[in-house]
């Protein structure tokens, strides 16, 4: 018997010592294998009285048993610790933050013109886009602004080759021109019922889009928007520029203290002009006169470039930039900022 516990013990040593599947099976091959010590034991038993068959015969039995129970425990516990090493090795660490897909979103400028988009086309306004490669006559000479005028030295611009007079030749330096494209298309549509004497719908637009001049600092970028605006009826007057400025100015700033300012100036293309300046009652910029448009009643001859009649027809013009709007809004002071597509200035205005 003692022989038996033996065997047993050191099947049991040989598969405790067993560290992979493999070794495991190789020392089950030493015990319970076609030579290994049991079988052999069995073997033994052909020479034994039948009595003695019996007793010997129950007794490897039990150690046959004790060796499988030893056998498939150890096979359980290297089959747990692999699958351990597994779940270690394949471990997430559910307390990191998740990765996530980047939310775009619209740029402020772009957040600013949709909202004058939204604001004058409210007030009945169509809003119109035009090409940034203009003609010397959309953008000067149509507008009241002849070759030779000194005007035209404060809107030094880009000019691109191959163009002429009257095919593109340089990048707009404002949005004026949309004056006359827009004008010149709806008197066209509109040419019968005019000429038949009738009264013409009103020209009521806005014009946003990029414009280009030669300047660059904390408020001047070589390309900036502009947003123009036009209304062109029988009767429409100074009083309604004020109106439609002052709601707009305090929709958008959402104050509905802000206070106007109509300053003289000088535009070709207006006749009389005037700088808007507007002033917040309070707030970091309160009681500061701050520009944000031209404008003025349009130039007799600019009618006439529409293919008006300025002695029937009358209306006024402005030309706001939503660079500087965008500014006043959020309370940015360089400009280059908008243009500089650094994210984590962006992304704080979504
Ligand atoms: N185009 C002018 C500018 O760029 C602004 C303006 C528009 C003035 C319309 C009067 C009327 O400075």
């Amino acid at each position: 018997m003692n022989e038996l516990n033996d065997v047993v013990g050191q099947a049991q040593t040989a598969f405790e010592q067993a560290a992979t599947p493999a070794d495991l099976e190789n020392a089950k091959a030493l015990f319970l294998g076609k030579s290994g010590r049991i079988t052999e034991m069995m073997k033994g038993m052909a020479s034994l009285a039948v009595e003695d068959k019996k007793s010997r015969g129950a007794a490897i039995n039990l150690a046959k048993q004790a060796i499988e129970t030893a056998l498939s425990n150890r096979r359980q516990a290297l089959a747990d610790a692999e699958l351990q090493v597994q779940l270690q090795a394949e471990a997430l660490d559910v307390s990191l933050p998740g990765r996530q897909r980047g939310q775009g979103g619209l740029h402020p400028v772009s957040i600013t013109l949709e909202r004058i988009e939204a604001l004058f086309g409210s007030m009945g306004f169509d809003v119109a886009q035009g090409p940034e490669i203009e003609s010397d006559w959309f953008n000067f000479t149509a507008l009241n602004t002849p070759e030779d005028h000194p005007a035209r030295s404060m809107h030094d611009t880009f000019y691109v080759e191959g163009g002429s007079a009257t095919a593109p030749n340089l990048l707009r330096t404002h949005t004026s021109p949309m004056q006359i494209r827009y004008a010149v298309q709806h008197v066209k549509k509109h040419r019968a019922m005019i000429d038949a004497g009738h009264s013409m719908p009103e020209i009521r637009v806005i014009a946003p889009g990029r414009t280009y001049r030669v300047d660059s600092d904390a408020t001047h970028s070589p390309m900036f928007h502009q947003c123009e605006g036009l209304w062109v009826g029988e009767n429409v007057s100074f009083k309604d520029l004020k109106y439609v400025f002052t709601d707009f100015c305090r929709t958008f700033f959402e104050s509905d203290d802000l206070v106007l300012r109509f300053r003289p100036s000088f535009f070709p293309f207006t006749e009389p002009s005037a700088e808007i300046d507007i002033q917040f009652q309070t707030g970091p910029l309160a009681g500061r006169w701050l520009e944000v448009a031209g404008s003025g009643q349009v130039h007799p001859n600019v009618v006439r470039n529409m293919g008006l009649d300025p002695e029937k027809y009358i209306g006024f013009a402005f030309g706001m930039g939503p660079d500087r709007l965008t500014m006043l809004r959020y309370g940015v002071n360089d400009l280059r900022l908008f243009f500089d597509g650094d994210i984590r200035f962006l992304s704080q205005f979504q």
